[in-house]
């Protein structure tokens, strides 16, 4: 993937003609050219190429011990004895921590969602799933603790596990209603009775692993009474918060710093196990211990994307006019945690029609507890909606694209809300017009080059924007510079620059007098880089940081310290719909004597507010763009369902697309701007990443006429249809 070769053409970014008039912040002179806006590499790049940069596990530290984690075998039971005796008498190693000798943690402490059971480790004998860490192996270096890891002599009682996800499970219950109750608006039975044409078919993906390039590292000591910890995750205040519940401390005693971190995907957003463990483990030794997982480790024991399982149901009128749409997608659960896969947000709000109806149920499997993951719920949802409404259109006869500015609704279908500023049509609009997508032929099998199919398909996306509670804090320094302080965390996105430039056109400075320090739990509450609204909560504290400094005619030489916090003032923010927006158009290829589906072409148009810096958000949808076609065609964790444990849990088995799988990606922007938002942003964390399964499954309809209702898009599934997977 290269961001550098997307479209050649500038992003309109900024205002458009029917944005606010005046800027967020009134009375001051206009923002220096430079800020918001335009392009800027990251602050921090050149340290990164040039090696630099710290990482999590990077850290030079005295005394450091090293800590190795050891999982268990067995997918249900219970750990008869766990034998440390050979361990023990090894060179270097200093203890075994196991559920015998480990602190005992607050069983309260929960996740975002509730309650979490990744949290309280080697708290008792029962294994819950297949690698769940059973130990903490400690010694003087890492090998040392992996050799020492190696001649433990663990026994079970084995219990019968189930590990097979399947619609029709017993166990099935209801979702938890954490983004409000399934949708039920009209009546969905007699309008799909009353509709001409009614698709009805089922849609599967498995599970997906996050696969960040860093694998998680923490290093944990005591220092004068506080927990210090460096760690790397996607949000170091709630890292922190939870770290303290679990371990019954005061929040003020608890320092987590997270400079620089290799990618998250959502992998990284909670309190991880090695970071748990190695806080056990300093705890019991009095050093600073520092664990490091390995890639196999990460796949075993780092949260994944639940797998679905999605029957969708779409009448609609012979001029395309949609009567019902009906969503009911199944992810599997751990009993241990509390986590929502909202596969039903699209449905909820991307089409008009009288009937919407969406129930999402939960199956509990002796599997590692699932979480966020590239565009949680959406992402799965959206392969299901929109391949069902590319379905419709085939047997309407009619042109996709047609099908979806037909049913363009007015408010929000299910909660009648208007919509803040909703440009989908404009995405949809201006992609085919780049894609060329008015010379499509749009009945399938219909175009060859050689030996091989091609085809063409699209899919239109939203994802939710807005802003979470945050504080930032600025301080005029009297040489004319400002130090901006904010908790943010900046996975690999550019969060430092694109904030940088925030604070400048708040403050109405050159972006070079802006000093931004993040990452780092002392600097306060803030949301997480999750749920695309990193930048959008963290910029909201920023600005009003600065316009209550603006406010102040201090002495300007000596420094000042303005503080904010944001929680008020999200508060009074009317409630509307509020999306960023995309239509994603892709070509394929398809070799029908070999199954292979080659992606020769992919052009996302996004709508995702007034964009902060357009290199670096360019990026960003490119790579989610990326994901989007590594979930189409490659990425599947599979499970045996006799041992209950991965079966291609590295980067051996577990394909993920590389740069021979990606030849060209665009993605550009239409103009859009967020009325709800002081700086008119939305959000471009995930929403690359969402449409794009299913406008690459739609294309590998149009090239071969069969449809692919089961992700990954296999080879062997092209050949050759399969009633199971
Ligand atoms: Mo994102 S999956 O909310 O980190």
């Amino acid at each position: 993937m290269n961001a550098f070769s997307t479209s050649a053409s500038p992003a309109p970014a900024g205002h458009p003609a029917s944005g606010p008039a005046t800027a967020p912040l009134a009375g001051t002179a206009e923002p220096p050219p430079g800020a918001v806006g335009t392009a800027r590499p990251r602050i921090e790049g050149a340290g990164k190429v040039t090696g630099s940069v710290r990482y999590a596990a990077d850290e030079p530290m005295r005394d450091l011990a090293h800590g190795w984690v050891v999982t268990s075998t067995v997918s249900r039971g219970r750990i008869r004895d766990i034998d440390t005796s050979a361990a023990l008498a090894m060179p270097g190693v200093l203890g075994v921590i196991d559920h015998r000798t480990a602190p005992r943690v607050n069983p309260q402490a929960a996740g975002f969602f509730g309650t979490d059971g990744g949290l309280q480790l080697l708290q008792d004998e029962t294994v819950p799933h297949a690698g769940r860490p059973i130990a903490l192996v400690v010694a003087e270096t890492p090998e040392q603790a992996r050799a020492a890891a190696l001649a433990l002599s663990v026994s079970y009682d084995e219990e019968p596990h189930d590990t097979d996800f399947s619609l029709d499970h017993l166990a099935a219950r209801p979702a938890l209603p954490l983004f409000g109750e399934d949708a039920n608006v009209g009546d969905v039975d007699a309008e799909l009775a009353a509709s001409a044409v009614v698709v009805d078919e089922r849609y599967r993906t498995p599970e997906e692993h996050g696969s960040a390039m860093e694998p998680h590292s923490a290093t944990a000591w005591w220092e004068d009474g506080r927990l210090q910890v460096i760690d790397c995750n996607q949000g170091p205040f709630l890292v922190a918060q939870t770290l303290a519940a679990l371990f019954f401390l005061d929040p003020e005693q608890v320092r987590v710093r997270a400079e620089h971190v290799g990618g998250g995907f959502g992998s990284k957003t909670l309190c991880g196990p090695h970071l748990i463990l190695a806080v056990m483990a300093t705890t019991l030794l009095r050093r600073p211990v520092r664990v490091t997982l390995t890639r196999s480790q990460v796949f075993q024991t780092i949260s994944m994307r639940p797998a679905t399982d999605q029957r969708v149901r779409i009448g609609a009128d012979a001029d395309g006019r949609l009567r019902a749409i009906d969503h009911t997608p199944a992810f599997e659960l751990s009993p241990l945690a509390e986590y929502l896969e909202y596969c039903t947000e699209l449905t909820k709000t991307l089409y008009a029609a009288p009937a919407i109806r969406t129930r999402l149920t939960a199956v509990p499997l002796d599997i590692l507890p699932p979480y966020s993951l590239r565009g949680p719920g959406a992402t799965p949802g959206s392969f299901a909606l929109e391949s069902a409404m590319d379905e419709v259109a085939e047997r309407l006869g009619m042109d996709p694209l047609e099908l979806r500015l037909r049913n363009e609704p007015a408010v929000g279908p299910v909660s009648g809300l208007p919509f803040s500023r909703r440009n989908l049509v404009a995405c949809l609009r201006e992609g085919a017009r780049r894609f060329g997508w008015a010379a499509r032929d749009h009945r399938p099998r219909t175009r060859r080059e050689g030996h091989l199919l091609v085809g063409t398909g699209l899919a239109a996306t939203s994802f939710g924007a807005g802003a979470l509670p945050s504080s930032a804090a600025i301080t005029a320094e009297p040489d004319g510079t400002y130090t901006v302080a904010v908790g943010a965390s900046d996975i690999g996105t550019g969060a430092r620059t694109a904030l940088t430039a925030v604070a400048a056109e708040a403050l109405r400075v050159d972006p070079g007098r802006i000093r931004i320090l993040i990452a780092d739990s002392d600097l306060g509450p803030a949301w997480s880089a999750g749920g695309s609204r990193g930048t959008t909560s963290w910029s909201w504290a920023i600005t009003e940081a600065a316009r209550k400094l603006l406010a102040r005619s201090d002495d300007p030489t000596r420094p000042l310290t303005v503080s904010a916090e944001t929680s008020e003032s999200l508060s009074r923010v009317p409630p509307k719909e509020r999306h960023s927006y995309s239509a994603v158009f892709a070509e394929v290829t398809v070799d029908p004597a070999t199954g292979e589906v080659r992606v020769r072409r992919l052009l996302g148009m996004f709508a995702v507010g007034r964009v902060v810096n357009p290199l670096l958000a360019r990026s960003q949808l490119v790579g989610g763009m990326v994901t989007g076609l590594s979930m189409a065609l490659h990425e599947e964790g599979v499970r045996d369902p006799v041992t209950g444990r991965h079966v291609n849990g590295d980067f051996a088995g577990y394909h993920i697309a590389a740069h021979a799988d990606v030849p060209d990606v665009e993605a550009d922007f239409v103009p859009d701007y967020e009325p709800g938002d002081p700086s008119g942003i939305k959000g471009v964390g995930e929403i690359g990443t969402v449409g794009t399964a299913a406008a690459i499954a739609n294309a590998v309809w149009h090239a071969t006429g069969r449809r692919q209702r089961i992700l990954p898009i296999r080879p062997d599934r092209v050949l050759e249809e399969r009633p199971e997977w």
